[in-house]
């Protein structure tokens, strides 16, 4: 239990409408494997996109029912097949923000991306939620602080889903207790605090819709398997070593760097599925010719692009924003053709949660 955390409050809202808008992220250092209660074996990195993002409002009223009291539309429709998911997260929380247990909820999401388009929704979805959970805290708690305000909201996202928790922080964050970022928490991501070369700052992600189905194995169910893995440990040591890496390559703009890392983390974190047991493959053979294609380009083209995937068939091309136009080109050339209907997300670092 983290006490700094826990706030209750003797008083109560009548009723109140609450709204943020939060973006999906995507690791280049990645969670894989973790502890009860979502505890990550490993530090992970990742920045904030634009586009790719979950508005949710919540109109609350007080009540007096037993329990936690919502009700959940998406896109305008109910969805009992997130309930499931958000019982869970609210019993984790609930502690936490016993206010919520004296009000009614209704909460409302959409997202900006395509519903079956393959994105992972829950980083996005699980951080505008915590965001308006916060928001509710400080109408009740108005000396509440801005930096307190994100760090709790981080770690509520977090207990709904690991990842979402990195969606808070604008551009690159760092979630995962490490000696090489001072403050670094396992319960909470922080902005990632040390130097960042400009060639970084500007990072595009193209996401490439190789398969925009759901995913037939659920990360939660992946992240599982790395605590019997035979190859677990080593992992847990790879990611360690990749992040003083990228650190490196941030610091001095050591680009090629930079790819060995991004790209080595993409294929580990496939690897660690294929070798787990029960063994999966979420890459399809389209995934693999887009990979190629890539290092072909990069070749030839004397580029920068590089990839990563994240728990399904989709690639996400990375690249700084000065090769846009050639990268473009080619996605429309050659890649496109590797995509279900041709579709693509174009995204770019973003600048985190807003209110709205
Ligand atoms: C492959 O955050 O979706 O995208 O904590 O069980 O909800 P849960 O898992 P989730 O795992 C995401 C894993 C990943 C890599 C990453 O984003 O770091």
């Amino acid at each position: 239990m983290q006490d700094e955390f826990v706030f209750d409050s003797l008083y109560s809202i009548s009723s109140g409408v609450v709204q943020w808008r939060s973006p999906s992220n995507i690791a280049l250092i990645k969670y894989w494997g973790k502890k009860p209660v979502q505890i990550p074996s490993n530090s992970s990195l990742s920045f904030s996109l634009s586009k790719c993002f979950t508005s949710t409002k919540v109109s609350f009223k007080k009540n007096n029912k037993k329990g936690i009291n919502y009700q959940f539309f998406f896109d305008g429709k109910k969805k009992p097949r997130f309930e499931n998911k958000l019982d869970y997260f609210f019993e984790k929380i609930s502690k936490y923000c016993p206010y919520l247990l004296k009000v009614e909820m209704v909460i409302e999401s959409s997202n900006s991306f395509p519903h079956s388009s393959g994105i992972a929704s829950s980083a996005s979805a699980f951080s505008a939620l915590s965001l308006c959970i916060m928001e509710i805290e400080k109408l009740l708690n108005p000396k509440l602080e801005k930096p307190f305000f994100f760090r709790k909201a981080s770690f509520l996202s977090r207990l709904g889903s690991g990842s979402a928790c990195r969606s808070i922080i604008e551009k690159f964050s760092v979630w995962g207790k490490t000696d090489l970022i001072s403050n670094s928490s396992d319960f909470f991501a922080l902005p990632f605090n040390l130097k960042i070369h400009n060639s970084f700052n500007d990072l595009c992600d193209t996401i490439l819709i190789v398969d925009k189905s759901e995913k037939e194995f659920s990360s939660t169910k992946g992240h599982e398997l790395m605590n019997s893995h035979i190859f677990g440990d080593a992992r847990i040591r790879q990611a360690k070593s990749n992040l003083s890496l990228i650190i490196e390559a941030f610091e001095s703009g050591n680009y090629e760097l930079f790819i060995k890392v991004v790209e080595t983390e993409a294929l580990t974190l496939h690897a660690m599925m294929m070798t787990s047991n029960p063994y999966f493959i979420l890459m399809k053979p389209n995934t693999l010719k887009i990979i190629n294609s890539v290092w072909e380009f990069r070749i030839k083209e004397n580029s920068k692009l590089c990839f990563t995937l994240d728990a399904g068939a989709n690639v996400h091309l990375i690249y700084p924003k000065s090769e846009q136009d050639s990268v473009q080109r080619f996605i429309l050339e050659v890649l496109s053709c590797y995509c279900e209907n041709g579709k693509f997300i174009n995204d770019m670092i973003g600048t985190g949660p807003f209110k709205l």
